[in-house]
């Protein structure tokens, strides 16, 4: 996929005094001499600042680091996660399309996006307020297909489920990241059938007793980023609900 910097580009960049701040500081984490090792975070923050990666902010970067223009370039334009186009205002929703996600449905989840967005990739909504691309492989192949939105990976989708989540963006909500089947993370979808014993030896066999990973994510305080910046905790989507209840296809959200 042909990656290539918009025709239509500002005058210029400059971080404001907080990016600049950080920028700073990310650039002090490493020795003398390896101040380009900074260049992923700092491209990323230029984007956040702007919503897209411009050219004057891929060169100002590059400045800062010392390395050449071209050098910054090729970074931005290897990984997706770098928009090098305007984007949607609430977001760009990129759907993974290679092998795993295209044979489970990743071309209805395109399709939802055509109807709803644009019939074309890098276009905008007509209200503004999205976009959307194809990209390659997300890594989250065991809970295909799968969407990046933002920050977040939405998995497990079905069509029907991302054109609720568009929906619910829309209208202002942040619909909670991750599995959409009710799956805690890419275990089996039947349940966890590994470390079962470590957790719940003799409790039963009750799911939320037996899952491992489960615990050890409760108990270091994990949580799940939401593109909105918050962080909401990271439960397993059964813990709470009825007896043996794994949850159905539905918002996804942690439930307490
Ligand atoms: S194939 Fe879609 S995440 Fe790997």
């Amino acid at each position: 996929m042909l990656r290539r910097v918009h025709p239509d580009q500002p005058e210029s960049f400059t971080f404001t005094p907080a990016n600049l701040e950080w920028a700073r500081a990310q650039i002090s984490k490493f020795p003398e001499g390896r101040q380009a090792s900074a260049i992923i975070p700092l491209l990323w923050r230029a984007q956040e600042q702007e919503g897209w990666l411009t050219l004057p902010a891929i060169e100002h970067v590059a400045d800062m680091l010392g390395v050449a223009h071209i050098r910054a370039l090729e970074v931005a334009s290897f990984y997706f996660q770098y928009q090098l186009q305007p984007v949607g205002e609430v977001t760009i929703i990129q759907i993974c399309g290679t092998t795993t996600c295209m044979i489970c449905g990743a071309e209805d989840l395109i399709g939802v996006c055509r109807e709803k967005i644009a019939p074309v990739p890098h276009t905008l909504s007509a209200d503004g307020k999205f976009s959307w691309e194809e990209v390659e492989c997300q890594g989250a192949c065991a809970n295909a297909p799968m969407a990046m939105i933002g920050k977040d990976y939405y998995e497990d989708l079905t069509a029907e489920r991302l054109a609720g989540i568009i929906d619910e963006l829309a209208a202002g909500k942040v619909p909670a990241p991750g599995p959409q089947n009710g799956r805690f993370s890419s275990e089996a979808a039947g349940g966890p059938t590994t470390l079962t014993e470590i957790a719940g030896k003799g409790t039963g066999g009750k799911r939320e007793d037996h899952n491992a990973s489960v615990a050890l994510a409760l108990a270091l305080g994990d949580t799940v980023k939401r593109i909105d910046g918050t962080e909401t905790p990271l439960r397993a989507p059964w813990l709470g609900r009825g007896k043996g209840s794994q949850g159905a296809a539905g918002d996804g959200a942690p439930k307490d």
